[in-house]
Formats: C-alpha cells, sequence, structure tokens
C-alpha cells in the first residue's frame, strides 16, 4: 500500500490560525509579540529563508524585523547587536541566522543571547533544560518533527526511531525529543558502518543529511514512518529531499514531502516559540 502524505503545509496554516488568536489576546494586553532576525551577509538560502520568516511571522500578527549585517562584521560588533537585542523590553525572539561568517565563533554568539528569548533553542542552557524534560524552547525543526507525528496519532513510546545525521540543529535534538517521548534512539552518521541494515530496522526513519534523493526504498522497513529534513536545490532550480519520495512511499507507512513537508513546520514552531516568549513576559 502507498504511504500516507503528512503534510507539513497543511498542519502549519492549522497552527497559524489558532497562533492568529492567541496574537490577537496578547495585543489585547498591549503586548505585541515581536521577532528580531539578524542577517549576516549574502548568502541566497539564508535569505531566503529569513524572508520565509518574516512572512510567515505577518501572517499570524507577530511584528518582525531582519537585521541585515554585512558579511565583513566582527564577532565583536555582533555580540554588542545581540546585547542591545537582550536589553529591548519590545523583542521577544531573537534569531540569528546560520551559518555566520567564518570569522565568527558561532558558539559564541549562541551562548550571548538570553535564553529566554532564544526561540531557535539552540543556548546551552535550552538544551540542557531540553535534554532533562523540562519546559523549554524547543529547536523549531525538531518539534515540528514531533508535532507532525502527533498529528497523525503516530505513537513514539516503544518505536525504534533511526536519525541519519548528527547536527546541532536537528539529528541531536530530534533524538533527545524522540528518546524523551520514549522512543528507542539510533544515530547514524558519516563514520557509521551498514547503515542500511540499521536504517531497516527503524519504525521511524528521520533522514537529515542534506543529499538530494539518497535514501530510497531499499533503506526503509515496510510500513516505517519517513521523515525527510533535506531541502536540497537541484539543477534545474526544483527543490528535492533527502528521501527519494516516489521510490520511499512504495514501502513507507507514512512520509513527509518536500517541499510542503517538514520546512513550513520549522517556520510554524519558530512563530509558536515567539508566542511563547512573549507571553511568558506577561505573567
Ligand atoms: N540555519 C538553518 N536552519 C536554521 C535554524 O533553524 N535557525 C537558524 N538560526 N539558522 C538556521
Amino acid at each position: 500500500m502507498e504511504a500516507k502524505v503528512i503534510n507539513g503545509k497543511e498542519l502549519s496554516m492549522e497552527l497559524k490560525e489558532e497562533m492568529k488568536q492567541e496574537v490577537k489576546d496578547l495585543r489585547k494586553k498591549n503586548v505585541i509579540p515581536h521577532l528580531s532576525v539578524v542577517l549576516v551577509g549574502n548568502d541566497a538560502a539564508s535569505r531566503s529563508y529569513v524572508n520565509g520568516k518574516k512572512r510567515a511571522s505577518e501572517e499570524v500578527g507577530i511584528s518582525s524585523e531582519i537585521i541585515e549585517l554585512p558579511e565583513s562584521i566582527s564577532e565583536k560588533e555582533l555580540l554588542d547587536i545581540i546585547q542591545k537585542l537582550n536589553q529591548n523590553e519590545q523583542v521577544h525572539g531573537i534569531l540569528v541566522q546560520l551559518p555566520l561568517p567564518k570569522q565568527i565563533n558561532v558558539q559564541h554568539i549562541i551562548e550571548t543571547i538570553d535564553p529566554r528569548k532564544d526561540v531557535d533553542g539552540f543556548h546551552p542552557v535550552n538544551i540542557g533544560r531540553m535534554m532533562t524534560g523540562q519546559d523549554t524552547f524547543l529547536p523549531c525543526t525538531p518539534y515540528g518533527i514531533i508535532k507532525m507525528l502527533q498529528s497523525k496519532n503516530i505513537s513514539i513510546e516503544g518505536k525504534h526511531a533511526v536519525i541519519l545525521g548528527r547536527s546541532n540543529i536537528v539529528g541531536k535534538p530530534v533524538g533527545q525529543l524522540l528518546l524523551n517521548e520514549h522512543a528507542t534512539v539510533t544515530y547514524c552518521h558519516s563514520r557509521t558502518k551498514n547503515v542500511k541494515d540499521i536504517t531497516k530496522q527503524a519504525d521511524i526513519l528521520v533522514v537529515a543529511i542534506g543529499s538530494p534523493n539518497i535514501i530510497s526504498k531499499e533503506y526503509i522497513k515496510e510500513g516505517a514512518v519517513v521523515i525527510d529534513v533535506g531541502i536540497n536545490r537541484i539543477e534545474d532550480g526544483k527543490l528535492t529531499g533527502d528521501v527519494d519520495f516516489d521510490s520511499a512511499k512504495e514501502v513507507a507507512s507514512y512520509i513527509t514531502p518536500v517541499p510542503r513537508g517538514v520546512g513550513p513546520m520549522t517556520i510554524t514552531m519558530l512563530l509558536y516559540n515567539t508566542l511563547k516568549a512573549a507571553k511568558e513576559r506577561v505573567l
């Protein structure tokens, strides 16, 4: 039987509708949720992501600004800008788009963002809180993936989740969130041997590698849930995932497409975190 598609675009529209009402309620209390997005340099993909974040914010009534900075900016200058955002009472969420130019130490930047405004969930304090299962800002892509599974009532407890990729942004935290939901988690990465033998055991397979269409049905157990985090631009300018969709859908029970899969959910969870940051200011 062909896999059912988990449409992230549709789910994100539903969640955004709910958020619109919450934003209205906050505005009645004179709180205008505000997200500051910092974009350094001229990377086309980063610019496109940042514009998408601004557009989505506006859709739900969250105020947002893009602070554009030159590629040549020093670490000190960038840290000063973040500190000003930390001190600004009107700013609820701060997001520094990654990657950053090589003269800047990413970890210094992340650790300077006030954890209460860290809507990406990248600050070590928030990562620690996530690991110990406390209330915190969860990283947007992993959080979006959990929401997608829950939207289809896919149970996670006791399942074998295999994660392909171990980035700080996706691979590591999505494994942690699945563990928090009581999955048994295996991580595969570039040094893993016999990857196919491992992915073949997955009830839930999360693919976050960054290689177009590399995972076909040979890697997938019959009935597995396949989550494709890849966003690869191929020759003709089209977007494609890390999973060969047409092949994988022959064996999977559920699958996320690219586009209209995980991508829209990442942005939506960023809005959710921004709203959470703003609400916490009222309490
Ligand atoms: N670059 C790629 N994904 C992300 C993300 O989720 N947040 C930020 N800040 N940068 C990114």
